[in-house]
């Protein structure tokens, strides 16, 4: 419920855990407890029944940077670029469109819901199609209420015309948002608008990912996924900032404010339903004329990212992408950090230790390897220690590391691994089991005790 923007235009503003992707893990058998407690919801169903975001979601969306001011030229020169640039290729290829594409403002009694004919003059069946030509999704917004977030007529009564409309246009995803309509209403109430439009989209025949936007109200994770929703916001809304003191107006949520909202929630993540930490703000540099924040440094952002990453959220980036600068969009496509969040295992990582200015947050990977994260909360640089015995209760007697951003292999070690890490960085590492080889005479030795 984004309500202040610069410039005062003022916001109105698993079961699923499916046991063939499970058999693909290798599953230690030193896994500890809290990952092996991980409790799938009853998976969103879906019109063809198959798990409709087996990883999280990832692409870009229109709310950060442009708020309502979108077009039809905006969203084919989105697409082109993502293309151009490397990030279709890299995994994202939803291109979602939010609040603003309506034709009308103010209530659903008064107006039908209607594409705006001047900014989208080819409708939105061209641009799904487009996105489609391209190898890419097609997303759309809209909401339970009589009217949205920014004052467009909603959804709300009209679900299954509305849901048959966007499949008719070949929608792919919708970003159903509650936070204005159903602010203070009671769970059971905010439940039932999500039911009722995931039933709609499940009768129009057209597998579409359902996005459920409540900014993280009435506890959405115990009970999205049960009313059909792939992926659920886990706070308010996200500002252009890493560490700002307290809530920027009241209202908004920095990197760290969600990281730590988002803390314990891991059990309601899996394959086909995620834990939303909101849209990515890499590279937005405080210069976005709609949403507020000061930016962050490169080193900040790549923080954010690989958080996201770690933490299964879906990588929907916020930026213009026409124009990212080289160390954003280096950021954006490191296909090895993306790799973490795109496992299918879908474990999303544990903060496994605490020690305050540092946090060590940790996950498994299908392959039997995990992905660590240092993250340096303070101001300066710090020498962080990680045992794998210690904070994972992996028995490995020897274990190799990779940095995931300086792309350098590091041991094998059979102690403690200790690194610098700067002020706001997370290190983000891929441990790997090393187990010793026994020479062929320890071997022999050992096979003769065997023996009978
Ligand atoms: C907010 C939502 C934002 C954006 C906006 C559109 O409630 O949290 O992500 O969708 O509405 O009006």
């Amino acid at each position: 419920m984004a309500r202040a923007r610069k410039r005062g235009r003022g916001f109105v503003a698993t079961a699923l855990l499916v046991a063939g992707l499970a058999g693909l893990a290798s599953t230690p058998a030193s896994r500890p407890v809290w990952a092996a407690d991980s409790v799938p919801a009853t998976g969103p169903a879906s019109a063809s029944g198959k798990i409709l975001a087996p990883t999280p979601p990832m692409g870009w969306i229109s709310w950060s940077q442009f708020a309502e001011e979108i077009d039809e030229k905006l969203i084919v020169e989105t697409i082109d670029a993502m293309v151009a640039n490397g990030m279709r290729d890299a995994g994202y290829v939803y291109v979602n469109i939010d609040d603003g594409w309506q034709r009308y403002k103010g209530s659903r009694a008064k107006h039908p819901l209607e594409v705006d004919p001047v900014k989208f003059p080819h409708g939105m069946k061209y641009l799904a199609d487009y996105a489609h030509s391209k190898g890419m999704k097609f997303g759309i917004y809209s909401g339970p209420g009589d009217i949205t977030c920014a004052g467009y007529t909603g959804s709300g009564g009209h679900e299954t015309e509305d849901a048959a409309m966007f499949a008719s246009w070949g929608v792919d995803h919708l970003k159903y948002d509650s936070c204005c309509s159903h602010k203070d209403a009671p769970q059971a109430v905010v439940e039932e608008v999500f039911r009722s439009m995931s039933k709609a989209l499940v009768a129009s025949k057209r597998d579409i990912v359902l996005n459920a936007c409540h900014c993280g109200w009435v506890n959405t994770w115990e009970w999205a996924a049960s009313v059909g929703a792939s992926y659920w916001r886990i706070g308010q809304d996200i500002s252009d900032d890493f560490d700002y003191p307290g809530n920027r107006e009241k209202y908004y949520f920095d990197v760290l404010d969600l990281i730590d909202h988002g803390v314990g929630l891991e059990k309601y993540a899996g394959p086909g339903h995620w834990n939303d930490y909101d849209m990515m703000i890499v590279g937005l540099n405080g210069k976005s004329p709609y949403l507020v924040g000061a930016g962050a440094s490169n080193v900040e952002y790549r923080t954010h990212f690989s958080m996201w990453a770690m933490l299964d959220s879906p990588l929907l980036e916020g930026a213009d992408v026409r124009h990212l600068d080289a160390d954003s969009l280096a950021t954006l496509t490191n296909r090895e950090v993306i790799a973490l969040n795109q496992d299918p295992l879908g474990q999303q990582a544990t903060r496994v230790r605490d020690d305050g200015l540092i946090q060590v947050f940790a996950k498994p990977l299908a392959d039997g390897s995990w992905a660590v994260a240092l993250l340096n909360r303070g101001s300066a640089t710090a020498d962080v220690t990680i045992s794998p015995r210690k904070d994972m209760q992996l028995e490995w007697d020897r274990y190799a590391v990779r940095d995931l951003w300086k792309h350098k292999n590091m041991g094998p070690y059979d102690i403690p691994f200790t690194t610098e890490v700067i002020s706001h960085e997370a290190k983000i590492l891929r441990l790997t089991h090393a187990p010793l080889k026994k020479s062929a005479k320890a071997d022999a030795a050992e096979q003769k005790e065997r023996a009978p």
